[in-house]
């Protein structure tokens, strides 16, 4: 009953009382099970009951990484106000990162030194249950969270500042909430959510990143409460051909600000996202059944909304898996103005052909069927014609695309595991044929090449091997399995 309680309250602080009480889903039942972790509710809530867990406490001056590789499943750890330059690598279940916020200080993961960006990754996580909240990410050359094949996630209250990738990135992974988090200054997407089913992206504060939101070949996402402004584009749904997932189907775009949406894009040249013409608000390319409903889309200098087939991104890899054009869209009302201000050529080319010299609010290019919108007057539009006048007035009925129980935990394929931790621990000192902070991989290849397990047992435990360089960081954080799946990916790694 105490437990009850306990859980009650602390609910009570982070969401409304009383709707998602009822529904624990796990009880501790013998020693080797993890405690509870996860409730959650069909009702768009996601909570993790913290009361009765192992606290692991990290201090200024101390690792945070340290603590997760002493961490079990279960445990919370808890990280006070410093300054952390690392990155934290959770490859295990159930764990939950917690910063402790203090009279306005926070704990604030740093990727720079010198005042040059050096660390890839604040956070990488593979576990599923994971908790991650109240991080200040600042100045990390790659990603501030990312996420690979984790299910039931809930990263909360971050705020993640300057990341030459992405902000939050969660890839292929099932049932996650994203939610009170504040993010600029991100060179590609701020939220970027990849090959994922049943997540839900709310309460954000996006700003002055190339892409606010990105749902790409996802599954049931509800994208809603967010303010994505002064961004080059603001919420995209898309398909990016050449990925696993093939479809990007389910998507709710509702109740959102997406303001001023004119920023010129710093995306680096070469990538994708550098394509991307300032001034859109919503990008629907190829996803099917998106609904965009009761937003404020106002001031994007282009246009507002922009529905298109994969021939707007012809740049991107040829798929025939991949059905390029985006069908049933439901345009219901939505508050549109100030858009179109200042149109790219092709938008502008287009609006003459109907004598305006304005970007539309709405605009529809290439190929689709059975899309619809409601009081079409009440817009300025483009290529809508084939659009059917909408039945559905509205979605209230969905409240949330989350499951409403915590989904088994996905099994990694053992180089899925070492790919990941290549990418994410590896990568940022080794490269394929240059010194960067390590020896470059063919070296390392040529030294290890039939004994895995050796390079293995050497990223436990390194020896100083080289005068001139650095002693190489412990990898013993991974698990024994990880290592040598790792060790696996680097022996077989070719430069592309
Ligand atoms: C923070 C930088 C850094 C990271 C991260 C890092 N390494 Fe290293 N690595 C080094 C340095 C520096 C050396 C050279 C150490 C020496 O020779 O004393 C090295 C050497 C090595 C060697 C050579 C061992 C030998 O016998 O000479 C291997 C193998 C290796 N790293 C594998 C890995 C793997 C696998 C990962 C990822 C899990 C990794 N490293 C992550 C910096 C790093």
């Amino acid at each position: 009953m105490k437990k009850f309680i306990v859980l009650l309250v602390v609910s009570a602080i982070v969401f409304a009382i009383g709707l998602y009480v009822g529904k624990v889903k796990f009880s501790a039942s013998g020693p080797a099970a993890p405690p509870p972790t996860f409730f959650e509710g069909g009702d768009g809530t996601m909570a993790v009951d913290l009361s009765e867990k192992n606290v692991i406490e990290v201090r200024d001056g101390q690792s945070i990484q340290d603590a997760v590789g002493k961490a079990n499943p279960g445990d919370l750890i808890r990280v006070y106000p410093g300054i952390y330059h690392e990155t934290v690598y959770i490859d295990k279940d159930n764990i939950s990162l917690q910063g402790v916020i203090q009279k306005g200080k926070w704990p604030t993961l740093d990727g720079s030194k010198d005042g040059e960006k050096v660390l890839n990754d604040a956070i990488l996580y593979s576990g599923s249950n994971t908790l991650i909240e109240n991080f200040k990410i600042v100045q990390y050359k790659g990603n501030g969270i990312m996420g690979q094949a984790g299910n039931n996630f809930l990263i909360r209250n971050n705020w993640i500042i300057d990341s030459g990738v992405y902000g939050i990135f969660p890839e292929f992974g099932k049932n996650g909430l994203i939610t009170h988090n504040v993010l600029s200054g991100i060179a590609d997407a701020a939220i970027y959510v990849g090959m994922c089913d049943n997540i839900d992206v709310k309460y954000n504060e996006v700003f002055e990143s190339v892409a606010g939101i990105e749902i790409e070949n996802c599954r049931h996402a509800l994208v809603e409460g967010n303010y994505t402004h002064n961004n080059t584009g603001g919420i995209l749904a898309f398909i990016t051909p050449g990925l696993p997932i093939k479809d990007c189907q389910d998507v709710i775009i509702r109740n959102n600000f997406v303001v001023n949406n004119n920023l010129e894009n710093f995306g680096k040249p070469g990538a994708i996202i550098s394509l991307l013409p300032k001034g859109t608000g919503v990008i629907v390319m190829a996803a099917d059944d998106v609904v965009i409903e009761n937003n404020i889309i106002t001031g994007n200098g282009n246009t507002g909304i922009a529905i298109t087939d994969l021939s707007f991104g012809s740049q991107l890899s040829k798929d025939t898996a991949v059905e390029p054009n985006p069908d049933r869209i439901v345009i219901l009302d939505n508050v549109m103005y100030g858009n179109g201000e200042n149109p790219v050529a092709d938008v502008k080319a287009a609006m003459a052909t109907q004598f305006d010299d304005k970007g539309p609010d709405i605009l529809a290019y290439g190929g689709g069927v059975g899309s619809c919108i409601r009081n079409r007057d009440m817009y300025r539009t483009w290529g809508l014609d084939n659009y059917a006048t909408c039945e559905l007035t509205s979605t209230a009925d969905v409240k949330s695309y989350l499951l409403s129980e915590p989904v088994a935990p996905r099994e990694l394929e053992k180089d899925e595991k070492g790919k990941l931790a290549y990418y994410g621990v590896c990568s940022g000192c080794h490269a394929y044929d240059v010194r960067m902070i390590g020896p470059p991989v063919q070296a390392i290849q040529a030294m290890y090449k039939d004994n895995p397990q050796g390079l293995a047992d050497y990223i436990a435990n390194p020896v100083r091997r080289r005068e001139d360089y650095p002693e190489m960081p412990p990898q013993n954080y991974l698990t024994e399995e990880t290592r040598l799946a790792v060790a696996e990916f680097m022996l077989n790694f070719e430069k592309k």
